[in-house]
């Protein structure tokens, strides 16, 4: 279904926004109106670099996308969502796997029957206390698999991701899924997400590519591209992903040369960041941003509409997040 929108003045013909299966940090859901009409109308390919959730790329009126991050378990589990043939039959394999760890499922059964069950009924800690000990198992058994790459795997980390703290996604280093139980669960939303999801990618020709943003192989796919969209971690942020690799200022500088790259070859980007915060500012993309004036165009961020997923504390109306394309 396409749908024709006003956005900042443009008409543009879109299909729905959609939401990421998987409740990505720092994920551009609530900017897409801000974002699209900045981007080129047509295109055959494009890449969203640094998918991570895959908001951007699943929402651009595009025949090919391909996906790119350095986390295989996220790459893995997008792609996984976006392949799977019968939709209903994944969605019940979930429903199943919930009833097996002794899960609450209020995607299935409402919320009010557990609500009742609580014994600390004023807290806000949603359905921890319900949850706490099924998921560890599921915790447990999952970080047991040899297989990471089966049907079964895919399932149990998805749901480690829905009940799980912040709904995040941390490995140890390792490779042990190790966030603790959070407050929410198996819910309708979440459901309606991954066949929303399941549906628009089942419209397009698409590629996930697990890679580093500078290796050979990502190249390979930007240079068969109209178009690339970069939505790296944020030096001035702090996010699971900002971690482990650390996103330091050697990254930064990195991403900046490949930005040079770019505006020599004449290649269609946008980049999304964020320059300033309370405090902090992000000195090497600021001056970079200062010594490319002429070629580059730096457009504000509406802050009242902004993704509201970064930490919360972490917010304030003080940031200054940007997108920046070639003049
Ligand atoms: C700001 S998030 C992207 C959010 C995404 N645009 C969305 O809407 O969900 C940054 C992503 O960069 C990825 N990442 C971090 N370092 C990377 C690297 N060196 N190469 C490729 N991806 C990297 C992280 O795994 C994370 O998913």
């Amino acid at each position: 279904m396409i749908v024709e929108i006003k956005i900042l003045g443009y008409k543009i013909s879109m299909t729905p926004l959609i939401k990421s299966p998987i409740n990505y940090t720092g994920n551009k859901y609530r900017i897409l109106p801000q974002l699209i009409p900045h981007m080129p109308e047509q295109m055959n390919v494009m890449v969203d670099l640094f998918c991570g959730g895959a908001t951007v790329g699943a929402n651009i009126n595009c025949k090919k996308v391909i996906f790119v991050d350095n986390n295989r378990v996220v790459i893995g589990l997008l792609d996984y969502f976006a392949r799977y043939k019968n939709i209903k039959k994944l969605i019940k394999e979930l429903v199943k796997l919930t009833d097996q760890f002794n899960l609450t499922c209020s995607g299935l059964n409402g919320y009010s029957i557990y609500k009742k069950k609580l014994v600390e009924k004023n807290t806000n800690n949603g359905l921890k206390e319900i949850n706490k000990d099924g998921f560890y198992l599921l915790r447990n058994t999952y970080n047991a698999l040899t297989n990471k790459g089966t049907a079964k795997a895919f399932n149990m980390l998805y749901l480690l991701i829905a009940y799980g703290f912040n709904n995040d996604i941390r490995f140890s280093n390792d490779g042990q899924y190790n966030l603790p139980v959070g407050k929410t669960d198996l819910n309708k939303n979440n459901i309606q997400k991954i066949e929303a999801f399941n549906e628009r990618m089942s419209m397009i020709d698409f590629e996930f590519v697990c890679a580093e943003f500078n290796s050979q192989t990502a190249q390979n796919y930007i240079q068969d591209s109209d178009f690339v969209y970069i939505d790296p971690p944020y030096l001035i942020m702090h996010a699971v992903y900002n971690e482990n690799p650390k996103w330091d200022n050697e990254s930064e500088y990195k991403l900046l040369d490949l930005l040079n790259t770019f505006l020599q070859s004449g290649k269609k980007f946008m980049l999304s960041n964020i320059t300033e915060k309370k405090g902090a500012k992000n000195e090497p993309l600021s001056y970079w941003i200062r010594t490319h004036s002429e070629k580059v165009t730096v457009i504000n961020i509406d802050y009242h509409y902004r993704s509201a997923s970064y930490n919360k504390k972490l917010r304030d109306a003080n940031e200054s997040e940007i997108i920046l394309l070639p003049k």
